[in-house]
């Protein structure tokens, strides 16, 4: 499950509700979900969608979503480092940011308006929703491995918007779930 940080106070935040709770307090949503059916991590996007179909029609509902996709990254993805480099500085969408984690892991940084940067690694089971205008950047894990349902009210609306602010640069992207070990051992 997900890990918060908050580097600035020196936290950590492992148990699921209380990270529920400190994100519902900057506006972020997180939850965990099972889903309905049992579904391999690696099925096709078809059957992942199909397996989550009800948690899905909830968040369309909801949030006002009218698709959803699989987004599948590996280290071997093509192009894998500039698609990284668009989402790893400050930046905000015209659309909400909504991402449920299939596999992998992945590290958000959120920078709320009147409260310090959080960090939050996710993986397999966590659902984060980072709002429309939210700032925030991604980086991946050493494992450079991340498989997510997305949803868009419109996916011209994922484009992103940079702050050029430049405090990305003032947080590592450090990551403390099961890949940090390799990492360091590299
Ligand atoms: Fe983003």
């Amino acid at each position: 499950m997900a890990i918060l940080t908050i580097p600035k106070e020196n936290r950590t935040i492992n148990e699921p509700a209380a990270i529920a709770d400190y994100l519902a307090g900057i506006g972020v949503d997180y939850e965990i979900w099972e889903p309905s059916a049992s579904v391999a991590a690696d099925a096709p996007a078809e059957e992942i969608l199909t397996a989550y179909s009800t948690e899905i029609e909830k968040l369309k509902e909801g949030g006002g979503y009218v698709t959803a996709d699989v987004i599948d990254v590996k280290p071997q993805t093509q192009g894998l480092d500039e698609m990284l480099a668009k989402f790893n500085r400050e930046h905000w969408h015209d659309d909400d940011e909504v991402r449920f984690i299939i596999e992998g892991r992945g590290l958000f940084h959120l920078h709320p308006k009147d409260a310090p940067v959080v960090a939050v690694e996710v993986e397999a089971g966590d659902l984060i929703r980072v709002p429309a205008g939210f700032l925030h950047w991604f980086n991946l894990c050493a494992d450079r491995r991340i498989r997510a349902i997305r949803l868009f009210k419109d996916p011209a609306g994922w484009t992103p918007h940079y702050t050029a602010s430049g405090v990305d640069g003032d947080f590592q992207p450090l990551c403390f779930g099961a890949s940090y070990i390799p990492a360091l051992a590299q």
